[in-house]
């Protein structure tokens, strides 16, 4: 089994533009989980307060387990999610940040709804994913998007 690289973080961190970053620079395999969710429907249900779908964390990670033991090459895994894969699925998990202001300023950019952009701010203010994937035993490492992001060596 190849070991994946996550790169996980709050809403509108900036883990799309690392992962794709890193997937093109080693050739690495980027996975969309978001795609993933609508297109194996790995979700529960709705949420139409917060317009997004209520994901089934199991499903979830039984199909990502699968995706990476089966896969020949190194894949980037691309979600807020991924940090919920067991560590020797793992090779590095990358926890994107932003600075608050201008995280706001990038979920206002997407309109999402104020108690969207509230909870999503707070994610970030509680550092919910980097203490869940330090949690894990994962081997972490906290990539800052605030400025933009040039070039990600592993
Ligand atoms: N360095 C940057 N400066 C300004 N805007 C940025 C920067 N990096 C990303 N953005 C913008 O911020 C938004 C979030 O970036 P990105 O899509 O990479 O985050 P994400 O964590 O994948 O978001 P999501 O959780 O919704 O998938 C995008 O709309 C992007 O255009
Ligand atoms: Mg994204």
């Amino acid at each position: 089994m190849v070991k994946a690289i996550v790169v996980t973080g709050s809403v509108c961190s900036g883990k799309t533009t690392v992962a794709k970053k890193i997937a093109k620079k080693y050739k690495y395999n980027y996975i969309d989980v978001n795609k993933l969710i609508k297109d194996k429907k790995l979700y529960d249900g709705y949420d139409k307060e917060l317009d997004s779908y209520i994901v089934d964390e199991d499903k979830l990670v039984r199909f990502l387990k699968k995706l990476v033991d089966e896969s020949k090459k190194k894949l980037v895994i691309d979600s807020h999610m991924g940090h919920y894969l067991p560590k020797k699925y793992v090779e590095v998990c990358i926890v994107t940040k932003c600075d608050l202001k201008e995280l706001k300023k990038r979920l206002k950019k997407r309109k999402y709804k104020p108690n969207k952009i509230r909870q999503n701010l707070d994610a970030e203010i509680f550092d919910t994913c980097l203490v869940e994937a330090k949690e894990a035993g994962h081997q972490v490492r906290v990539i800052d998007t605030t400025g933009g992001v040039k070039e990600v060596i592993l």
